[in-house]
Formats: structure tokens, sequence, C-alpha cells
């Protein structure tokens, strides 16, 4: 049974933001019986008390867990211990996990740069059987650094106890893709590229940076959210059935997918990418800088905020199938979505001059909807066609997404956690097309923020 839960880089906004209100709400409901006396021991360079950090904490949640009642706050905030500590150095270190008997979870919530001295200093302290160590995203920066990564994990635990998080996962709506597309007969059979024209994935958000330029500037719209979160709801959306939802058959078939994604030329690149970074405008009342005026961002790293790729699968139910994803900040809404576009009748009877707009399955976060698009006989005349859309509400979300992967960590279920091929096969895909932009061949473009961008690749789809 796990004893202590060690948040290493606990000063950061990850933890404030993110770890403290999913812990606080899991302790709040009693997921952490019967472990009564796990400790939450936050770990950072910052000369605090525990006191100091309880109070930091307790103020997090106020604003961030309103619902929470006071006594259940108070019995969260009493778990909280504070380690002043190098997390790269083993001896301090050492003091901070080895009072514990038991096993640990030992969670990265610190900048990549620090991922692999971390782990470097966790294999030097060793940690019990049992233990859980947990690696932030982005993991790596490239495909080099993320087998570096998995080489340093391997030296000293298993596979089965390291969690690389992407909270995508933990999303509800992610998981209902499975009961939606493998629990219907209607769905599956015509979920291939006889039916499908294309397939759009989108995360559109209205948040600019958000004073996150240390981190953002050096990732970029691609590395933050095509990288993994949009690649994994592509393996949601287009794996083949699995056998079961255990670990291994589902994380098999989601590799599966990754694995046929086609490596796009340099050419295919300049034609079926696109990046972009916003400019100066408004969001509601709020005035968005340029991105390049941002505090502590730097213009000559030329990150962009907006990136869009158009990908296609080498396998037989995908083939010539092209799947958009698009993720970009500061834009006109959020707009959170998977489109699956099908394709139009063979014949239709009913000798109107304009063609219907063809089916499509949306399945919309936040909120959490599946909207199926048909085509039904209008008012009056009965042949003349009308749109229609069937919606339907899923179920609230009953814990954050960070507090599904969090739960399943404590209980050592790493189902929907990303493995180390995943990780790796997910930067075969991305690391080409970085590499391509880095070139200047792709130009960044500037939308204003706060207004809609539909910009379209010069190549249109490929085939
Ligand atoms: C994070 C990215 O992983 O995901 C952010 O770093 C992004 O840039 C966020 O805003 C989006 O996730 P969610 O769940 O907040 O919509």
């Amino acid at each position: 049974m796990i004893e202590r839960f060690a948040i290493l880089g606990a000063a950061g906004d990850l933890t404030r933001r993110y770890l403290m209100p999913a812990l606080a709400r899991l302790s709040a409901e009693g997921a952490f019986e019967p472990s009564r006396e796990l400790e939450v021991v936050g770990v950072a360079r910052d000369d605090w008390s525990t006191a100091d950090f309880r109070a930091r904490i307790r103020a997090g949640l106020e604003e961030l867990a309103p619902d929470l009642s006071r006594e259940k706050l108070e019995a969260f905030v009493r778990r909280l211990r504070f380690a002043r500590s190098d997390v790269t150095d083993p001896q301090t270190l050492k003091r901070v996990l080895e009072p514990a008997r038991g096993p640990v979870v030992a969670y990265l919530a610190l900048p990549p740069a620090a991922f692999g001295p971390t782990i470097a200093a966790l294999s030097a302290v060793g940690l019990a059987d049992g233990s859980r160590i947990v690696v932030e995203k982005p993991f790596g920066d490239g495909l080099a650094s993320a087998r570096e990564l998995n080489g340093l994990l391997h030296d000293s635990f298993d596979e089965r106890s390291v969690f690389r998080i992407d909270h995508f996962l933990g999303k509800q709506t992610a998981q209902n893709l499975l009961g939606l597309r493998f629990a219907n007969r209607l769905f599956e059979p015509i979920w291939n590229n006889q039916h499908i024209e294309r397939v759009e994935i989108r995360w559109d958000e209205t948040l600019a940076l958000e004073g996150r330029a240390a981190y953002y500037d050096r990732a970029g719209a691609l590395r933050d959210m095509l990288q993994n979160h949009l690649l994994q709801l592509l393996c949601l959306v287009a794996m083949e059935p699995p056998t079961s939802l255990g670990e291994r058959d589902l994380r098999d078939r989601k590799v599966d997918v990754l694995r046929a994604v086609r490596r796009l030329s340099g050419e295919e690149i300049a034609k079926h990418t696109l990046r972009a970074r916003y400019g100066a405008g408004t969001s509601g009342a709020r005035s968005i800088p340029a991105y390049v005026d941002e505090d502590g961002v730097d213009p000559a790293r030329d990150t962009e905020t907006f990136a869009q790729a158009t990908l296609l699968l080498d396998n037989w139910r995908w083939s010539g199938v092209p799947f958009t994803l698009r993720s970009g900040k500061a834009l006109a809404e959020d707009r959170h979505e998977i489109t699956v576009h099908f394709r139009p009748v063979p014949h239709l009877a009913f000798g109107q001059d304009e063609d219907p707009a063809p089916n499509a399955v949306r399945i919309t976060f936040d909120p959490d909807r599946v909207r199926v698009d048909l085509n039904v006989n209008g008012p009056g005349d009965p042949f003349r066609l009308e749109p229609a859309a069937l919606t339907m509400s899923l179920s609230p979300q009953r814990i954050s997404a960070y507090g599904k992967l969090l739960l399943d960590i404590l209980e050592g279920d790493p189902t929907l956690s990303i493995r180390d091929d995943e990780a790796e096969e997910s930067w075969r895909i991305v690391e080409p097309i970085l590499e391509h932009w880095r070139t200047g061949a792709v130009r960044m473009q500037t939308y204003p923020s706060g207004e809609a961008f539909e910009p379209t690749t010069t190549g249109g789809e490929p085939r």
C-alpha cells in the first residue's frame, strides 16, 4: 500500500492548479481509505516550512476547489508536509523519501529539463518495491530524448511502475469513445475508409499564454498539444477493437495506430501542416498582447501557438482517410471536438438541386456530447430533405481527469498512462514536422487573438 505521495516540483503551477485540487477531492471522497496514513509530501527548493506550504495550498484550494467543505479541506491539508530539497540530489532526496518504509509515489511535476537528472537521483536512492514513478508531459523533446528517458527509467524501474501522464486519457469523453465505438453495432461496421471521408480533431482554446512562457516558449503548440493529447485522441478514434480493456490489449491497439501513421516527407509537411501564432487582439473584455510581446517570450525561438497537421494512416481500415489535428491558443471560442465526416450517399433519388450535407458524428468535450448529423424529410414537401441532429449529453465527469489518473496511480493500474513505445512512436510522427519547420520551409502565419482562424493547408487533403 502506498504510504507517501511525493510531489517533486511542488512549488509549480501544475501542483497548485491540478494535482492538489484532484488529491483533495479524492481525499474528501474517501478514496485514500484504507490507506489512512497516506502522506502528501511537497518537495521543492523553496525556503518554506510545512506551515507555509499548507497555507499556500489551502489558499489555492479555496480558489480552485470551492465545493470542498471546510472540514474536508482541513482534513486534506493535515496530510501535507513540505521538504526542502534539490530533487536532482540523491543525498537530500534520500532524506525525504527514506522515512517511508513501504512503497511511495514519486511524481515528477517538473520542467522537462529536470526529468533526466531526477530519474537518475531516484535510481540512486532506490525506491521500495511497489513504488511508482510518474512523469509529466512533455516526455522528452524529440525521439532521442524520449528514448534516453525510457532507458534511464528502465535501468532502475519496471515499466509497470512507470506512469507517463497524458491527462486527456483521464477525460471521460475520451474513454467514452470506446463505449460508443465498441458497444454499438451502429457505428463500427461503417467506421472505415469505405464510409468515412475525413476526420478532424480540434482543440481550439480562448486561453492565451497565461504566464507560462518559461515552459511554453520552448514547447509550442505542436509539442504541447499534438504530440501527446491529440495523437492520443487519434488512437482512440482509429484503433481496432481491443480484446479487453486491460492495459496490454488497450495499449497494444493504440500503439498499432501510431505505428500506422505515415511519416511525412519534407514536401508533404510543406503541403499538409501549418504553423501560426497570435497577434494582438481582444478576447471578451480582455486585451491580449501579441504572443511575441508576452512576458518571457523570446521571439528568436519562433514558437507557434497554433499547429495543424493532416496525417494519413497506412493500414487496411484507414488507407486514404485524412485525419486533421489542430490546436491553437487565443482563438475566438473554446471548441474541443472530434468530427467524423462520412462520405455522401452513393445515389440520391430525391431529384433535388442541392446535395444534402453528408452525415457526421461529432464528439464534443466541455460540454461532453455526441451529436449525429442526419438528413430527414422536411415539413411540407416530404421529398425535400432537411438536416437534423440527434444530440446526446454524456453523464458529467464525477472525478476530474487528473483525479482519475491519480487514483489509477495509487491503485497501480497503468491502463490510462502512456507506455514507453507509445511515447517514442508519437515523437516519430511529430519530429520530422518539427525539423522541417525549423528550416523555415513552412511560413509562420499570424492570426489576431480572439478571432476565428480557419486556414487551409496549401496542398488540400493528401491521398
Ligand atoms: C495542457 C497544455 O496539457 O493541456 C495546455 O499544456 C492546454 O496548454 C491544456 O491548455 C488543455 O487541456 P484542458 O484539459 O485544460 O482542456
